[in-house]
């Protein structure tokens, strides 16, 4: 099992790359299910665990992929199985988004149920929900969900109690392109990747409008429409979480960090957190740069959907707040108990707590490095950051949670002049 191994202190300097967006090319793959002809999608971050996982678990269901770095071309025949199974499922919850196309497309579907993951209950109620408002009959049997169409256009509201949901408004939307004729979406998720997906579709075809507002409509292709989609090359949208990532990175470590390849008004709630602290930061066209200052002043910050302050962004944010002089507070109105990073930072010497879903942190104490345990994808980005920070070395064990959605990120730290090391520990015992 890789770990990384930072030695804290260094400053950060220079450019770096953000790559193409995981949670933007997820549902795009898996909406390759909806195409007959031969597509080809480009700036996909094939390196990362995810990707992997989605293109195997798209091979399970027939398609024919050839992936060469960052592109894959994909050819799915409209025969052919019908069931995401448990194994690949529980690798990775974004497998829900294979229902929608699947069911469209091939007119049934066994997607296995995610369960529950590291950052707390992740129900799909509204999936199902939305769903069903297409016409879709489900059951539940033996862990996994049943459902069968034919779908035709209908109503959906797909805001539940903690808002409205992203892989469920992108799931009905793919639902919704192969259905016999036109959905309105009420209640959709505003995300940016909501208008990635709702860009591809009209890349292969479908007539899709107001994505980026809470009312989407879809004019439904219906079974018979599907011959006339496809055939198209598609570019995946650039990573927000990535490039926000190391806008904090930047922040922390100090220096000055251009982040490229990012699309600033996607990360204005991030850049307006950071000028409030006193981080100056110059927005480019397509870049961000952002020079780390010693002290930051102490916020009280919430999660909240799009525009608001982005969840995934949550504990990066907290281990640059343990710099500030004072007391800051973080509401996680997203995931309420997406806090195991908390526990860790304290071994760093962190003095952070929390207070229901309020984590409290008092800032001003000098980071010590330590061995620590990523629990989750954007809890080990906080872990690597707080690393970066601390004096002396820290172990960040586990990384894999990282690797399934930063491509790279320790060469892309090296090429900054941090110093970190990808060490496969499994490799090191061998040789011992
Ligand atoms: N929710 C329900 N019922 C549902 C679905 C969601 O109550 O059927 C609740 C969730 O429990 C949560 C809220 O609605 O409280 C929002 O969840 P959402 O469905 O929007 O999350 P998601 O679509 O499953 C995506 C990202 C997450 C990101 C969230 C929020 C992908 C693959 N995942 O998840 O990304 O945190 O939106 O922005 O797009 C990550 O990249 O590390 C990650 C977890």
């Amino acid at each position: 099992m890789d770990k990384f191994v930072i030695k804290g202190g260094n400053a950060l300097h220079g450019k770096v790359r953000v790559s193409g967006s995981k949670n933007g090319s997820l549902p795009i793959l898996f909406g390759s299910l909806l195409v007959p002809g031969p597509l080809l999608l480009k700036g996909v971050p094939t390196r990362l665990r995810d990707i992997k996982t989605t293109l195997n678990i798209l091979r399970e269901l027939g398609a024919q992929i050839e992936e060469r770095d960052q592109q894959v071309a994909i050819e799915v025949p409209t025969e052919g199985p019908v069931t995401a199974t448990h194994e690949l499922v529980s690798k990775m919850r974004a497998s829900i988004s294979s229902f929608g196309p699947l069911l469209a497309r091939r007119g049934e579907a066994v997607v296995s149920l995610p369960g529950g993951c590291n950052i707390g209950d992740r129900p799909i109620d509204l999936h199902i929900q939305g769903m069903e408002a297409l016409g879709a009959e489900v059951r539940y049997e033996n862990g996994y969900i049943h459902a069968r169409g034919p779908l035709r256009g209908g109503r959906v509201y797909l805001a539940g109690p903690m808002g409205p949901t992203v892989l469920g408004t992108q799931n009905v939307m793919m639902a919704a392109a192969g259905a016999e004729g036109v959905s309105i979406i009420e209640g959709a998720a505003c995300e940016p990747e909501v208008c990635g997906t709702a860009k591809f579709l009209r890349a292969i075809g479908v007539v899709v409008e107001g994505d980026g507002s809470p009312t989407i409509r879809i004019e439904g292709v219906g079974q018979d429409g599907f011959a006339n989609l496809g055939g198209v090359s598609f570019e995946m949208p650039p990573d927000r979480i990535e490039a926000g990532s190391y806008m904090i990175a930047g922040a922390a470590a100090g220096g000055q960090v251009t982040v490229e390849n990012c699309r600033p008004n996607e990360n204005m709630a991030l850049i307006s957190i950071l000028q409030k602290i006193g981080v100056p930061v110059e927005i480019g066209e397509d870049s961000v740069t952002v020079t780390g200052v010693d002290k930051v002043s102490p916020i009280d910050v919430a999660t909240l959907a799009y525009p608001g302050f982005p969840t995934d962004l949550q504990g990066p944010l907290m281990a640059l707040l343990c710099k500030t002089e004072g007391v800051s507070l973080i509401t996680e109105k997203i995931f309420p108990d997406r806090f195991t990073h908390l526990s860790e930072l304290r071994r760093f010497g962190a003095k952070v707590r929390k207070e229901g879903s309020t984590a409290i942190i008092e800032g001003g104490s000098k980071l010590q490095g330590a061995e620590v345990m990523a629990s989750d994808l954007r809890a080990s980005a906080c872990l690597v950051i707080a690393g970066l920070m601390a004096e002396g070395e820290t172990h960040v064990n586990r990384v894999y949670h990282l690797q399934r959605g930063y491509e790279d990120m320790d060469k892309k730290l090296r090429s900054l002049g941090g110093d970190v090391q990808c060490i496969d520990e499994a490799a090191l015992e061998k040789q011992e």
